[in-house]
This record gives C-alpha cells, structure tokens and sequence, in this order.
C-alpha cells in the first residue's frame, strides 16, 4: 500500500524522503513524488514507475529546503499515472498532503468543492481533501488539518505541508503513522522501517491524532470530539530493530536474505520464553482464570498468516482437545461469528495493520469475545488495541512475500498452545520435557534444513519454473504447508499453483493432472504415510511429476518419486517450521529462474490496510 515520509530538520529534505521512500518501496508501489519548501516556495517532483526516475529527475536538479513530505502511491482511485501521484497541492500551490488510504466520502465533498470553485486536477480520492483544507486554511496548519479530518470518512493517514510554516501536520484515522524523534530533526513515516536509519524513538500514532511536528517538538491534539478531553501525551516507543535488519547486505533479494533469517527469528521467538520448564509470556494480559474459562477458540488471519491460523487450529485441537477454528478475516468480519464471553478470538498478523484483522478483532470485541494478537510488529494496532499481545519477534520483514514472520508465527502458536495447555492443566502431547527440548532445538533444525534444502529447491523450482500449473499435496499439519507453498509461488513467480488436501484431489482436481504437471507431496506426518503414498500412486498414474518432502525415516518412495527432500526428525507437530522452508525456496527459485522482482511481485502489497 502507499507509503508516507515526512521531514523537518536542519539537513536538506530531498534526498532524505527519497532514501525512505526507497526503504518503504517493499510496500509495493507505482508512483511516487515529493515536494519540499523553502522560503515560502514549494516544489514538487512526481513520477510514474520506480523510485529511481524520481531520483533521477531530481540529480542535479534537487530543490533547496530543509522540510518536506513524500510519498509511494500504490493506486486505488485513479490509474497510476504523474497527475494522480502524490503530493496534491490546494488550487494556490501553498498547500499539499500526502495520502494513504481512502476516502469514502470523496463524491460528495468533491461535487461541494467544484461547487465552491475548486479546480481538480487528478482522477484520485485525496485531492478533495487538500481542497478542503484549503477551505478552512488561514496561517494555522493544525486548525485547518483537524477542521478537514472531522469532514473525512474512510480511513486515513495523511501529511500536510505549507509552504508558509515550519511544521508538518499529521493525522491519523485507521490508517498507521509514526513520528520518529530524531535531534534536532523529527520524522512522519508510515511505517517503522523508513525511520530506522535515523532513529530508534517513535511516537505510534492513535486513531484521531492530529500531529504537529515541528524540528524540535511534537505536539498532540485530535480531531474527534469524543477524544477532546484524552490525555495528549504519548509514550515515547524505543523500537529493538536495527538499522542493519532492513539492508539486503549481500542478498540479491530481502526475501531470501529473511529465508536465511528464520533459524534467528524463530530463536528470538523463543528466547526467553522457555525458563525452568515453564513458558513465560509476559506481555500475554490474559488472567490464568480467564484462559481456564475459554469455551471456543477461534483464529482469523490473512493470506500467509492465515496459513498459519490453519495450523494453528490442529495445534491447538491436538494439545488442547477443545474444538478452534480458523477463519480468513475477511469472512470472518461479515459472518456474524457464534462469540461470547468465554470465546478468545486469536488474531495473527506480521505487520499488525491487516484491514480485515483489525476489523475481525473489533467484530470480536463487540460480540464480548476476548482478543488475543500473535503479532510482529511492536506499537501495530493489533499490538494495540487486542486484549492481550504475543509478539513474534521475527524481526522487520521487507519482502512482500511472508517468509521469516510465517515460521516466527508458527512457533509463537506452538509457545501459545503448550502455554494455555499448562493453565488448562492440561498434559503436553510427547512429554513435557521432550516437547519443549525440541522446541528449543528447532533454531538448529533450521540451519541443517537450509543446507539440505537449498540445492534440491534449486533443482524443482527450476522445473516447475518451465511449466504453467503446479499441484502441492499434503494431509494434517502438511495441508495448510502446501497451501503455503502454492501462495508463495504464485505470489513471486506468478506460476500457477494450487494446494489440495491429498484426499480431496480426486474429488475434481485431478482432472487438471496431465502428462508431466509437476506435483510436491509434503509428507511428514507417519498416521497418514500410506494414504499420502496411494495419493501419490494417482497422481502418476495421470503423468504427474512427483516430489516428496519427507522427514528423516520416510520409507517406500523409490520409484514412485523423481526426488526426495529429507528434512531433520521432530515431533510430527513442528514439522511445518522445518517444512516452509523449502516450500519458500522453490518458490523462490521458480521466481529467480523466470527472472521475476522477487521483493516487489506485481500488483501486491506488503500491508494491505484497506478492505
Ligand atoms: C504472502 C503475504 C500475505 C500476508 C497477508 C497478511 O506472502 O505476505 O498473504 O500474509 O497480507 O498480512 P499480515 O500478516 O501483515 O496481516
């Protein structure tokens, strides 16, 4: 989605919103600009396409000014052409916003601004709201800015610059938006990552603030009345990311520099969290006897992180022998979900700021139902506004592929299961012991996974890369896996993919199986061995390809399979942790051999904050 920048300082603007703007580029994007002031002239510069023709534009060429907003526009209303890209400036050219998000009601204000003589320029939602500022502007920023906000329906994030004050003014409503406190200079930014290079010291907006920010302070007001007596102070965020986790280093992409990351993440996950044979998670708010009380858990995700929700649900019925489901949020918002009191609504998202998850949790939380965020990003609003926090630890995440937060995921959802399970007094599936040594031993899994994974995911991605469908089977545990790993090749090298519970196959799909359609069979789970051998006997018998992913003491393949990927023996629940890893090498192998963007795949998103 879009991505916003801000600054005012003492160091000349342009550059600066560029190279953020570049560190927010992973969002995915097709348009981008800046405009900075200096002496009461504003000048803007905005292109179609990369961040580097904007750059280009502006060597030699850079305009003078020590503040100044950009902007990556990702389009919704408009194509993504210069005249749709922001900043948007008032009919005069002394003011000008940045954007993200949507304004619903733009229609309407639009008709009573051409009605008032305003003259549009672009096809896009936010123009009308610089013309209405425009409306209530005379010499005081913020006055104007909240008078336009309580005019606004939708959700936004948005900047505002004039070219006759020294401050930026900020607003957020459901849309994120940080400052970023820096000496003597202070940043706006939509996201953690474009504010790393600079400083750790965030302020995380709320809904309803209006922000001025000057180089040397902030100051919070709102625009919504029933927030007019709020405290205004806001807690000065320290964020543990550094500057060196958002560079691809030697990578030639982040994703695979994050797949490489996972054996890191997942032990961050778990550092800390296992002490003296028991599970601590301190940010967990959740009272033991409430935990006791649940009568229905539910799990509600997008995309990956809803992969994870799956397994999630097996996890939880095998350890905890209570009935869970697992529901894309967006369904679960609008179908009016069976919750109550004792129902704990389990939310899971890498960045926190998931439109459908946020509205999921809020449905949840209206239906009286307690909330519970499994989360990566600190000060997200899941993180937030969810009755209780599991952050992932994964680290930032760049690619817009999920890879590094998927495995994190999976392995807080396995602390979170054994963690309710010891409240519930109820026994640990293995043993206890057993269990959390191996918990604790999947970082060095991990490691031996990537070495064995990495030539033989070479070796299939560059097959599957020349054909035009691949199938990934799988049972239990390994059904939502090879979802997964159909996802994240169709994501990255637009290969088309589909993931099928091995029994289901040939309820229809088989039909698809012809000569030579590559098929990866995830296979780890011992219960279902034979069933998944005679899936894969069907399958070749229609001129499939097969692949396995097996573990370590998977037996009877020979000749029945092209090629075997073993992966390190663990408990048959922690398989998918092992298993991702070469679901997202092939996918990324596929994706390298068709000479895909990998980091930036087309027409996606990295956060998607609208519906
Ligand atoms: C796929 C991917 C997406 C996200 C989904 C949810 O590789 O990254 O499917 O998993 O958009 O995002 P979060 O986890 O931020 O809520």
């Amino acid at each position: 989605m879009c991505g916003i920048v801000g600054y005012v300082g003492k160091r000349a603007a342009a550059p600066i919103l560029v190279d953020r703007l570049d560190d927010l580029s992973y969002r995915g994007y097709d348009s981008a600009g800046i405009a900075v002031a200096n002496d009461g002239v504003v000048v803007v510069e905005k292109l179609p396409g990369k961040i580097e023709n904007l750059r280009k534009a502006l060597t030699g060429n850079e305009p003078p000014g020590t503040i100044g907003v950009g902007h990556t526009r990702w389009a919704t209303h408009g194509a993504p052409t210069q005249v749709n890209a922001h900043p948007h400036a008032d009919c005069a050219g002394k003011l000008f916003v940045v954007q993200n998000g949507i304004i619903e009601n733009f229609p309407a204000l639009k008709r009573e601004l051409l009605a008032r003589g305003h003259e549009f320029r672009s096809q896009t939602d936010t123009e009308v709201v610089i013309h209405l500022l425009e409306e209530y502007y005379d010499g005081d920023l913020m006055d104007a800015a909240k008078k336009t906000a309580a005019r606004l329906e939708g959700s936004f994030a948005l900047v505002f610059l004039a070219a006759d004050e020294r401050r930026l003014v900020a607003v957020r409503y459901h849309a994120p938006l940080i400052v970023g406190v820096g000496g003597g200079e202070n940043f706006v930014a939509s996201d953690i990552t474009a504010v790393l290079q600079d400083t750790n010291k965030v302020y995380v907006l709320e809904n309803g603030d209006v922000v001025s920010v000057e180089a040397h302070r902030v100051d919070v007001d709102t625009f919504l009345p029933q927030r007019a007596k709020a405290p205004t102070e806001r807690r000065l965020t320290i964020v543990d990311w550094r500057a060196e986790d958002v560079s691809k280093n030697d990578y030639p992409h982040y994703m695979l520099k994050e797949i490489y990351e996972q054996p890191r993440a997942v032990e961050r996950t778990l550092q800390g969290r296992i002490k003296d044979g028991e599970i601590v998670l301190r940010e967990m708010d959740l009272s033991p006897e409430r935990i006791r009380r649940v009568d229905s858990f539910h799990i509600v995700a997008c995309g990956t992180a809803y992969h994870a929700a799956l397994f999630g649900k097996y996890l939880l019925e095998r350890v905890l022998r209570v009935p869970v489901s697992a529901d894309i949020a967006s369904e679960f918002r609008y179908r009016a979900p069976i919750l109550g009191p004792k129902s704990l609504v389990i939310l899971i998202s890498q960045s926190g700021e998931t439109a459908d998850t946020i509205a999921s949790m809020e449905e949840a939380q209206s239906r009286g139902a307690k909330t519970l965020a499994v989360v990566n990003v600190r000060g997200s609003t899941l993180a937030r506004e969810a009755d209780a926090v599991v952050y992932t630890r994964a680290g930032p995440e760049i690619a817009v592929a999920s890879t590094k937060a998927f495995t994190a995921q999976l392995t807080a959802l396995m602390l979170l299961a054994c963690y309710v399970a010891d409240q519930r007094k109820v026994e640990l599936p293995y043993g206890r012991e057993e269990l959390l040594r191996h918990l604790l031993e999947l970082p060095a899994h991990l490691e031996r996974t990537l070495e064995v994974a990495a030539p033989t995911a070479k070796a299939w991605g560059e097959i599957i890369a020349g054909e035009r469908d691949c199938y990934f089977l799988g049972r239990n545990v390994d059904e939502p896996l090879a979802r997964e790993a159909a996802l994240k090749l169709k994501e990255i090298s637009y290969v088309h993919a589909e993931a099928y519970a091995a029994g289901e196959l040939k309820h229809g799909t088989i039909a698809l199986i012809t000569e030579g359609t590559p098929v990866v069979s995830f296979m780890t789970q011992k219960d279902v061995w034979d069933k998944m051998i005679s899936n894969i006997h069907e399958v070749r018998a229609r001129g499939a390809r097969t692949f396995a992913v097996v573990c370590e003491g998977g037996y009877g393949l020979e000749d029945l399979v092209e090629d075997v990927l073993t992966l390190p023996a663990v408990p048959e629940l922690f398989t998918p942790v092992l298993a991702a890893i070469p679901a997202q090498l092939i996918a990324y192998e596929a994706a390298a051999a068709l000479g895909r963007d990998v980091d930036q795949p087309r027409n996606l998103a990295k956060s998607v904050t609208v519906e």
